[in-house]
């Protein structure tokens, strides 16, 4: 059974085509996929051979040898994006997870599901600094609160403020939602009140702790 986190990146995924799961690791998640019928044919990649082992012999353990391709490759540049409706990148920081994407202009016509561990604001911005609309946010908890994002390429930039950059397009409807939020913005108070203690750059500190307090509101539904 996939965690909660794999599994909101699964929910997302049309199943339309083939579905490529990029840094695969064990390989959880493109078995998943297929022994669910979500789709009929899956890839597990992954830049390093250890992990790629690890996805072989589940793959293999699940008898799905057959219909989830392993592949050795840096991000997206050692696949075919033939057939591929769905890439799955999950489990690293939103730097890097901007770095595959724009390193795979291929794959532009399938849609992405972005799991970011850290900067899902950097994310965010290259995203939308680089034509792709990011269509909902999804909140789920494990041991801490995520955010998997649902992408597609438009070749059209999105305008956004310095807010939208920290929410991205997260509801505040449920305990995920708000917990996730809430989270988010007690991050950023922490960063404002170390700043204010180290009387370093007072100006900054302000901006983050009214950041903090923006996405604070927005979770309470006070907005
Ligand atoms: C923390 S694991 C995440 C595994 C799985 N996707 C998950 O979310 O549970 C990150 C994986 O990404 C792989 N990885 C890191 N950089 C990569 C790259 N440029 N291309 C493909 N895989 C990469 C690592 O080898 C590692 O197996």
């Amino acid at each position: 059974m996939l965690d909660n986190r794999l599994l909101a990146c699964a929910t997302l995924v049309s199943g339309k085509g083939i579905a490529v799961d990029v840094g695969t690791d064990h390989g959880y998640l493109p078995c998943y996929l297929v022994q669910n019928g979500i789709c009929e044919k899956a890839v597990a990649a992954d830049v390093n051979t250890a992990p790629l082992m690890s996805a072989v012999k589940n793959i293999e353990k699940c008898g799905l040898a057959d219909k989830v391709d392993t592949v050795l490759s840096d991000g997206l540049t050692g696949l075919s994006a033939q057939g591929v409706s769905d890439v799955i990148i999950a489990g690293m920081g939103g730097e890097l997870i901007a770095d595959i994407i724009s390193r795979g202009k291929s794959f532009y016509d399938a849609q992405f599901i972005l799991q970011p561990m850290t900067k899902p604001e950097y994310l965010r911005k290259w995203l939308w600094d680089n034509g792709f609309e990011i269509a909902l946010e999804k909140a789920c908890k494990d041991e801490f609160y995520y955010t998997v994002m649902l992408v597609h390429f438009t070749g059209k930039n999105t305008s956004y403020n310095e807010e939208m950059l920290y929410v991205g397009k997260m509801k505040n409807e449920t305990d995920e939602e708000k917990g996730w939020l809430l989270k988010q913005a007690e991050k950023l108070s922490k960063k404002g009140e170390g700043m204010l203690r180290s009387q370093d750059n007072s100006d900054c500190a302000s901006y983050y702790l009214s950041l903090s307090q923006y996405i604070k509101n927005y979770a309470k539904g006070e907005l």
